[in-house]
């Protein structure tokens, strides 16, 4: 049964070790330049990001339908990382993931978010615009690989 015919409950909790497979397949088909299997790794063991997965479940099935990865620098949060599986995109997931965030931020005094993306990237940009970001910055050849530049955008916690 395909995955658009099926109804799931989607939960999020911690990443762990054994998420990090099916991680590694959605950064291949979502980013130019993929994490490797070590970044994670090291996310997962460093006490500064907070890692979390977010899994659909359907009867004994269970897919990881995507991720968000932030460090918390008071007052500020980084997003370093956020991506959502092919099949399980607009559904909101991205945007329920980015409210986990700003919770858990919200509890430990942070007042503003930052990030980086691509200036090709409509698609983050748009989700991004959508819950407040402006382009405050850019930084020149962020993006190795491709010699692009990153935009950097702010958004005030609520
Ligand atoms: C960007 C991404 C995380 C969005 O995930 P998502 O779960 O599909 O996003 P949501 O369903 O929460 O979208 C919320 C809103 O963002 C905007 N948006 C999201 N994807 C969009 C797209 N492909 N085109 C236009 N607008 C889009 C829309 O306004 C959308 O609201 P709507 O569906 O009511 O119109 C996902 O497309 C992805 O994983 N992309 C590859 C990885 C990536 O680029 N990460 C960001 C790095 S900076």
């Amino acid at each position: 049964m395909s995955v658009e015919n099926r109804v799931f409950e989607v939960s999020a909790d911690l990443m762990t070790k054994e998420d990090i497979p099916e991680i590694l397949d959605i950064e291949k088909e979502s980013f130019p330049a993929p994490w490797s299997e070590g970044m994670f790794v090291g996310e997962i063991n460093n006490s500064m990001s907070y890692c979390i997965s977010a899994r659909a479940k359907y009867k004994s099935e269970s897919i990881l339908a995507g991720y968000i990865i932030f460090w918390m620098v008071s007052p500020e949060i980084h997003l370093h990382n956020i991506a959502v599986k092919k099949e399980f995109r607009r559904q909101n997931l991205a945007s329920n993931l980015l409210d986990v965030m700003d919770d858990i931020g919200r509890k430990a005094g942070a007042k503003v978010v930052t990030l980086e993306v691509r200036p090709s990237n409509t698609m983050a940009i748009k989700l991004y615009e959508k819950r407040g970001f402006v382009v405050k910055g850019i930084r020149k050849k962020y993006y190795t690989e491709t010699g692009e530049d990153a935009l950097v955008m702010w958004a005030d916690i609520k």
